[in-house]
């Protein structure tokens, strides 16, 4: 990584020298002439702080950052560099983490339902890692892939998850792991191990003690029928905003490894961590475009009710922020106000994205100081399912995406081309953050 990535479209990218900070570049931009189109400030920094906290935190989990996430060829560059693995749900994500000279063995194949054609492209392309989780897809691997590592995928949704993915993805551990593992030994299949995903924005860090406690249940399983299992995938869901940490989760993960699997070294641990590794790096700056004055019909000139147009929303880069949020704190369902606004009169206000469609609503009803027309708004922790999800509807364009990262952060990037990952890691990256 001696250069930077290759310019695109709508994109920049900052070496921060000596001292400066993020949020001197966010200050130094609240302050400029506003900008037609919204944009991503994204923070490479941020990304290398986490995977040095998963190290430290984690330190025999592997992570394999699921793509799906944030996609964006800086994020991953640099996680290919600091030595992630990384999960593929596509031939399309498969294709881009290959691109980026990402050996095989760094990426798992974790869609339990994979066209005729994926499996044909995963077998081409040497990837030999991939979930299932029912009858017909083993049958399909049988014959499109059967050389294949399987990795059977367990149901166990978080109470308290904000979107479960049980419901779609996943078997019963106790009633269809064992008919799918006599299935698998019946084809000729090789089983690897067990996986799972607790769901997105796991609130309860018990869900994944439990979880490993009902794999390790289909590990025994499994050596009972001849299989030798080497491979446990803890999925994602882990908090990614700044303010989250995700110590408790680590806790309840080591304390359930200790439990049910102390000879790790014959078993290789992974995780799919998405949110956590990108959801604080970025921030979303947006402009108001439009106010509309709502007055008291008593007394018009009260103002009753304030709204706002921004430039970007919920068919932009805003749908998983709005809905996650709302189904979790309607409080914290505010964007960040420009610091000279914080002490300023609040009025009701409803915040809308800029298409033509009603339900592009950002916040509604909420006490929000008056801004003007011009303004920027600033929301942070954006970096999550943000772009990825983004359409164009409507024409409007997907925000652009500055990228800065500290020089002393760049130079040890490059340094990691040749080290291997964890304690040589951990050593270069405490020395420049
Ligand atoms: C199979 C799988 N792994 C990992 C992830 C990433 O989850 P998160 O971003 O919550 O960590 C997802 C998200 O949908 C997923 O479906």
């Amino acid at each position: 990584m001696s250069e930077a990535p290759a310019e695109q479209t709508d994109r920049n990218f900052t070496l921060l020298e000596g001292n400066s900070s993020i949020a001197a570049v966010i200050d130094k931009i609240l302050r400029s002439p506003p900008r037609e189109n919204p944009f991503h400030v994204l923070d490479l920094d941020d990304i290398v702080r986490k995977h040095l906290n998963w190290l430290q935190q984690l330190p025999r989990v592997k992570p394999f950052y699921a793509v799906k996430c944030n996609d964006d060829s800086a994020i991953l560059e640099t996680l290919a560099l600091l030595g992630t693995g990384f999960d593929c749900a596509s031939k399309g994500e498969i294709g881009k983490i290959l691109s980026l000279g990402v050996n095989q063995q760094r990426i798992i194949y974790a869609h339990p339902i994979k066209s005729k054609e994926s499996l044909g492209y995963a077998k081409n392309k040497g990837i030999t890692t991939m979930t299932f989780d029912n009858e017909l897809e083993l049958v399909k691997i049988a014959e499109f892939y059967p050389e294949s590592n399987l990795v059977l995928r367990i149901r166990h949704d978080s109470d308290k998850a904000l979107v479960p993915l049980g419901k779609k993805f996943g078997c019963d551990a106790r009633l269809e792991g064992p008919q799918l593992l006599d299935k698998a030994k019946k084809l000729n299949l090789t089983v690897v191990g067990i996986s799972f995903h607790v769901g997105c924005g796991s609130l309860d860090a018990d869900s994944f003690y439990n979880a490993i406690r009902a794999a390790k249940v289909l590990f025994q399983y499994a050596s009972s029928i001849g299989y030798s299992f080497s491979l446990l995938d803890i999925g994602g869901g882990f908090p990614g905003d700044a303010e989250k940490p995700i110590d408790e989760f680590a806790k309840a993960i080591n304390r359930a490894l200790d439990e049910f699997f102390p000879n790790l070294a014959d078993i290789k641990v992974i995780a799919e961590p998405g949110r956590y590794y990108v959801g604080s790096a970025v921030r979303l700056l947006t402009v108001i475009q439009g106010k509309k004055i709502i007055s008291d019909p008593n007394d018009s000139s009260k103002m009753r009710h304030v709204m706002y147009y921004l430039n970007d929303g919920v068919f932009g880069t805003l749908f998983d922020w709005v809905s996650l949020r709302a189904i979790n704190d309607l409080e914290r369902l505010v964007p960040m106000i420009i610091h000279s606004k914080r002490d300023e009169i609040r009025f009701k206000s409803t915040i809308w994205g800029p298409t033509c469609d009603a339900t592009d609503i950002i916040c509604e009803n909420v006490d929000f100081p008056e801004h003007q027309i011009g303004e920027y708004v600033l929301f942070e922790n954006l970096g999550a399912y943000g772009m990825t999800f983004a359409t164009n509807f409507n024409g409007f364009p997907k925000p652009g995406i500055e990228v800065y990262v500290r020089q002393d952060t760049w130079k040890a990037l490059a340094a990691l081309k040749d080290v291997n990952w964890q304690d040589k890691t951990i050593h270069l990256l405490q020395q420049c953050l």
